[in-house]
């Protein structure tokens, strides 16, 4: 039975939790704690936000490519097929906002006229021009996805918790290093 995450997937998924949840952080106190949208600090920050967050879409395409080469420990026995489904189902749920983040956060940023930079080193090509429809749609889609991003990850945190201290399984355990 294959009871752990490979040593790149356990990499792989803390480095890109640290990276989401330091992004999340940072868009959500720009957006709501600097409320004046000349503030250079929001400037810095929305900048610090983009620069961070578009790194998650490489680190996904070679998750992407890990997640299916290589095996993935089976959920304990306890767990119900109807729980192994549901599971199976938040995992995919999961990888899907960790993508459409990103995706949406570039196609926003090019519909303002705005570039998608990487760890300020260079800009993604643009893909679209200004847009003004496309701002109306995809500012709202970013930002509640965000919110229903931020209510997935606590649940997700709070079942990896429960896995742990109270079914006291394997699955937490999994995803740790040795
Ligand atoms: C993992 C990826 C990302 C996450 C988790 C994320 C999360 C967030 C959050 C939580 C907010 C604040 C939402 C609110 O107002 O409540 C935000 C705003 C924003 N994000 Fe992202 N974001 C991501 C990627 C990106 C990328 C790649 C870009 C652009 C290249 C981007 C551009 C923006 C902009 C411009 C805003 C401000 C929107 C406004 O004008 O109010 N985001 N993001
Ligand atoms: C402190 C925060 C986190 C903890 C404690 C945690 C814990 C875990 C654990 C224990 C697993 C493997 C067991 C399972 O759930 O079945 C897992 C898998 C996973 N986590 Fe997290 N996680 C955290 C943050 C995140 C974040 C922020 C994301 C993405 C937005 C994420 C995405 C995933 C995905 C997609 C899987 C499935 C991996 C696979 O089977 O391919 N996690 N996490």
């Amino acid at each position: 039975m294959n009871t752990s995450y490979t040593l790149t997937a356990k990499i792989l998924h803390w480095l890109m939790a640290a990276l989401f949840i330091f992004v999340w952080c940072v868009g959500f106190y720009s957006d709501h704690f600097i409320l004046s949208n000349t503030d250079t600090l929001r400037h810095t920050l929305i900048g610090l936000h983009k620069n961070i967050a578009t790194t998650i879409i490489f680190l996904f395409c070679i998750r992407l490519f890990w997640r299916y080469t290589h095996p993935v420990p089976d959920l304990p026995d306890t767990m119900s097929p109807h729980l192994k489904k549901l599971t199976h189902f938040m995992h995919i749920c999961l990888y899907i906002v960790l993508i459409m983040m990103p995706v949406t956060g570039c196609l926003l940023s090019w519909s303002v006229g705005y570039t998608a930079p990487v760890l300020y080193i260079f800009d993604l090509p643009t893909l679209i021009h200004t847009n003004p429809e496309l701002k109306a749609i995809i500012k709202p889609t970013h930002i509640y996805l965000s919110w229903i991003v931020g209510i997935m990850v606590v649940g997700h945190i709070a079942a990896a918790l429960k896995h742990h201290f109270i079914d006291k399984d394997n699955v937490f355990k999994s995803m740790m290093f040795k």
